[in-house]
């Protein structure tokens, strides 16, 4: 076959490096976003007067039918001819004869393909910020509908204090607060219209950029020609944000698999998101929280294959840039399944509030209060803490004490301990600004919605929306 780039050679291409070099069985999925950088380009070529009102009109009806056939299933993808651009523009010039080689003036590959990702990730981005609030939201109906149960909380994943759950699980809300803000940061650095660099050092031909981005819904366009080809930050940013992202519901995972051990027993996870086993009957397994765990990893795995790729390139272009392609479309299929599917999880997932209460009633996580207490009578927090250590090192069962045994410890207890060290006098005393009050949680939940809202009404002006 000729290539659409034949003219110097007089060699056919070995099939090997045809196969080798084709990337159109991945970046065919880049093709409406093609067509409409295309359409954008032709009309800003009729526009500066390099191509006529007739030319113009016979290109975009050429790929409008492409655009029809490709969502039709009628366009055959050949990996002969490349890649995604060189297919659609060959498809042109057989629909439309020789007007159809005019399309690609003052146009390179390099930009194109700069544009169709730029395109591409600008519209999964809003998806992923949309299945991100709809996570965030989930969470906060988890909360409320869950605000008075107590839980141990943990540092070393060992019990430390008792929290409420709703404080515990409004962490994840923060996180993906965060993670909803860096995917925002992205598109904001996608918005920008990288045609018209072409090859690497702009055209000699008279175009007129600002009326492409325009058409194309881009703020602006790109400052330098040679930066323009040789950049993939945009997609390192939202690698790096979608592993970020990934960590948290990884995190998230964790705890809940733990949670739904038999030894704790603090969540039921529904049937409808878990799996049994072909062997044991009584199996119900957290395979979705264990998939999300792992798919964390090839997702890490993506931001550090394009880091690698991209480290020691020489500007401007190189081909190796291809490569982006598979790690990009493979990072946003797996983060908007997992957030998606994550929504739906958390909206059915049952509190066992009962169970844990009874690993709160077995600790000693009322130790910091006690010592505490002391503080409050006038003893020196160190000293407070050693004396608590010491009841905690007799180890009893914290009802058991009576005040006499107690005050052989320090003569300041009085009756009132024994309404100190219960959980929820001590949650309810965490009433410094983010503690765990039930006061504080509460204040807490409603900022969450205020953000939430006021993202959503954001959402709604997102950039290209
Ligand atoms: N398919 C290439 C990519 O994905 C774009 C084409 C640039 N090719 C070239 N020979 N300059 O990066």
């Amino acid at each position: 076959m000729q290539k659409l780039w034949g003219g110097r050679f007089s060699k056919q291409t070995d099939t090997s490096a045809e196969d080798f070099t084709a990337s159109v069985q991945f970046d065919y999925r880049l093709a409406s976003y093609d067509i409409q950088g295309s359409i954008a380009h032709t009309r800003m070529l009729k526009k500066c007067e390099i191509l006529t009102e007739r030319e113009e009109s016979l290109i975009i009806e050429g790929l409008n039918g492409i655009q029809q056939d490709i969502q039709t299933n009628n366009f055959l993808f050949d990996p002969q001819l490349e890649d995604v651009h060189m297919n659609i523009e060959h498809a042109l010039i057989q629909r439309i004869g020789e007007v159809g080689k005019k399309l690609h003036t003052a146009r390179s590959r390099n930009d194109q393909i700069a544009l169709d990702t730029r395109l591409y990730l600008r519209e999964e981005l809003k998806q992923i910020i949309t299945l991100n609030s709809s996570f965030q939201s989930a969470i906060l109906s988890i909360a409320e509908k869950n605000i008075e149960i107590i839980m141990p909380g943990h540092t070393h994943l060992q019990h430390a204090e008792p929290v409420l759950f709703a404080h515990h699980i409004m962490a994840y809300f923060w996180m993906s607060e965060r993670d909803r803000q860096r995917f925002i940061d992205c598109l904001k650095k996608i918005n920008i219209l990288p045609l018209g660099a072409c090859a690497l050092a702009g055209t000699s031909l008279p175009i007129d950029r600002e009326y492409t981005a325009n058409l194309l819904d881009f703020p602006g366009v790109t400052e330098n020609s040679i930066d323009t080809v040789s950049d993939r930050d945009y997609i390192l940013e939202f690698l790096s944000a979608a592993s970020i992202c990934m960590m948290h519901l990884s995190r998230l995972s964790e705890e809940l698999i733990i949670w739904s051990t038999h030894e704790y027993r603090w969540v039921d996870i529904d049937e409808a998101f878990c799996t049994g086993s072909s062997i044991m009957p009584q199996k119900k397994n957290p395979d979705i929280c264990e998939l999300t765990r792992g798919k964390t990893g090839r997702v890490y795995g993506n931001l550090f294959n394009l880091l690698t790729l991209m480290k020691s390139l020489p500007l401007s272009y190189n081909r190796d840039m291809q490569e982006d392609k598979e790690p990009l479309f493979d990072t946003v299929d797996t983060l908007k399944q997992c957030l998606c599917i994550y929504s739906r999880l958390i909206t059915s997932l049952k509190i066992n509030a009962e169970r844990m209460k009874l690993s709160i009633a077995m600790d000693s996580s009322w130790a910091t209060e006690m010592a505490n207490y002391l503080v409050r009578k006038g003893i020196p927090f160190r000293q407070a803490h050693h004396i608590s250590g010491r009841i905690v090192a007799a180890n009893r069962d914290v009802s058991e004490w009576t005040l006499q045994e107690l005050q052989e410890f320090s003569e300041l207890f009085e009756n009132d301990i024994f309404d100190v060290i219960k959980p929820e006098y001590g949650i309810n005393q965490k009433n410094s600004a983010g503690g765990t009050s039930s006061k504080q949680v509460k204040k807490q939940i409603e900022e969450a919605k205020k953000v939430f809202s006021d993202a959503s009404d954001a959402e709604k002006r997102l950039p290209g929306a």
